[in-house]
């Protein structure tokens, strides 16, 4: 797209489209995303939110038995579980908006891909092992992606002729997935299915442009989307809270550096299952919660030594963020910056693997499980162990609060850096660490991407660590102070460009997944 004289909106948008044909498993035209770009020339930053919303039928109880309890997998499997998606009617916004090129000419590639298939990778296949009761049991997942129930090898060819006709369709008028033959589809089948989603809610779906949430760390400023995504927030709030501590002069993983990074983590984590929600419904104290002095506050907290349990730290007490106020497994991600340095970073995802594991019939389109998102009873943990309250409760039309952390640095407003990353609740820690080992280790790209990470969601109490990642020494010393250590195999599949300072641009793919960086 770049070559062909197209911007980084064309890019992005065409390189969406094309993940959900061959990553159908992490992200799609069946799910929703958050995009944050940077425009060059005008310097703005711009944050758009198409993620899923609740159908308007949805209840606060619709995944409670009769008892109020929570009904085992059913806000993650099947009709359900589905939120309105947003994909589509995002990229057509932002394309109709900043696109350079012909929307049919950045739906073509993915058209193309769809119609003459591609050799699946393992990622793809160990997705499919991974889920494949639901595929094998609705009758249009099994037809695609299962040759007579037996799931593809890698390097065999996956063709997908019902999504191809449904690209066909968006790339001839993109409204066709909201009121035309594919809306009319997609009702249908969550008719026959008990699903919640009607023509009206695709009808009334909307894509909707919000004020990114910005902050300062050194000499950068830092942006990131805002709620219904928790993302930007509690990465500008770990920021925050790690001032100007210098991380460099303690050592890079050194267990100091170490304990506060994971204390820091479980108060953002704290307060995320509390305060933060869909802001058209619940009142969001963003401003507070970014605030450098509310992060100084709770960094007296933080003992040096010591971890604190999870169960005595307690989000933000209400009286301070109020007098701070000042107002009223999947997932994927890509990184664009095109000639003029205009920047794109894009999250989207279907939740979990394959979504809710079913096809809507006749469109190949695999339909995301974004409900469980959602606090679907209170403090009981999602499927990535989060726990929410009131401020995610399901309501008809709320968007489910996200971790998707899209983020932009820019300095003297000319972008430093882009970067992102799948992994639902690790997004954060993620990109907090990238942006850490970019801006205060002075790592390049790629090592900044490939370097061992750790999280901490305060809830549950467990630090992860990835497996090798760190040394026995500081494992030992970790566990000390207290922490209680998860060693997993590594998770996420970052990718990022930083702007050197001679102006060339730097890239890297996370060695954990598939992506590439490419530039001409
Ligand atoms: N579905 C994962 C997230 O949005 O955080």
């Amino acid at each position: 797209m770049l070559k062909q004289g197209g911007n980084a909106i064309d890019a992005a948008v065409a390189t969406t489209v094309a993940i959900s044909v061959v990553e159908p498993f992490s992200a799609g035209i069946g799910g929703g995303g958050f995009l944050l770009m940077h425009r060059a020339k005008q310097k703005e930053m711009r944050a758009l939110d198409f993620r899923e919303r609740a159908p308007l039928k949805a209840t606060r109880g619709m995944y409670l038995d009769a008892q109020g309890k929570v009904r085992p997998g059913a806000s993650v499997d099947g009709h359900l579980a589905v939120g309105t998606p947003g994909t589509i009617a995002g990229l057509y916004e932002a394309h109709r908006q900043y696109g350079k090129l012909p929307w049919k000419t950045v739906i073509a590639p993915a058209i193309r891909l769809a119609e003459r298939g591609f050799p699946v990778s393992h990622r793809f296949v160990e997705s499919t092992r991974s889920r494949q009761e639901m595929l094998l049991k609705n009758p249009d997942a099994r037809a695609i992606f299962t040759r007579n129930g037996q799931f593809y090898q890698p390097g065999q060819v996956l063709v997908q002729r019902d999504l191809a006709k449904t690209l066909s369709a968006i790339a001839q008028d993109p409204n066709s997935f909201y009121r035309g033959k594919v809306a009319a589809a997609i009702a249908q089948d969550m008719q026959a299915n008990n699903g919640l989603i009607t023509l009206e809610d695709l009808k009334q779906y909307r894509p909707i442009w919000r004020d990114p949430v910005c902050g300062n760390f050194r000499q950068v400023r830092v942006c990131s989307m805002p709620p219904p995504s928790s993302g930007g927030v509690h990465l500008l709030q770990i920021l925050n809270l790690i001032g100007d501590t210098d991380l460099k002069s303690i050592g890079w993983h050194s267990p100091d550096a170490l304990h506060l990074l994971i204390e820091s983590m479980k108060i953002a984590y704290a307060d995320r299952a509390t305060y933060l929600g869909d802001p058209d419904f619940v009142k969001v104290p963003v401003r507070s919660l970014i605030s450098p002095e509310y992060a100084k506050i709770r960094r007296q907290g933080i003992n040096p030594r010591k971890a604190t349990p999870s169960a005595q730290i307690k989000p933000g007490d209400p009286a301070l963020i109020q007098r701070l106020s000042r107002e009223s497994t999947e997932t994927s991600h890509l990184t664009v910056v095109d000639r003029d340095r205009n920047a794109v970073s894009l999250t989207f995802t279907v939740n979990l693997g394959f979504g809710a594991g079913v096809v809507a019939k006749g469109t190949g389109i695999v339909l995301n499980n974004e409900m469980d998102d959602f606090a679907i009873a209170p403090n009981t943990p999602n499927a990535f162990g989060l726990v929410g309250d009131r401020a995610n409760a399901i309501e008809p039309r709320k968007t489910p609060l996200s971790s998707m952390t899209p983020t932009i640095v820019t300095q003297n407003d000319q972008v430093k850096m882009a970067v992102g990353a799948p992994g639902g609740s690790t997004i954060i820690t993620t990109v907090l660490q990238i942006i850490l080992n970019v801006l205060v280790y002075d790592m390049n790209v790629r090592k900044a991407v490939a370097s061992p990470r750790i999280h901490h969601q305060w809830q549950p109490e467990l630090l992860m660590v990835e497996r090798f990642g760190l040394d026995p020494l500081t494992i030992n010393n970790l566990k000390q102070r207290g922490h209680q250590i998860n060693e997993r195999d590594g998770w996420g599949n970052a990718n990022a460009i930083v702007v050197l300072p001679d102006g060339s641009l730097e890239g890297a793919a996370d060695p954990r997944g598939e992506g590439v960086a490419a530039g001409f």
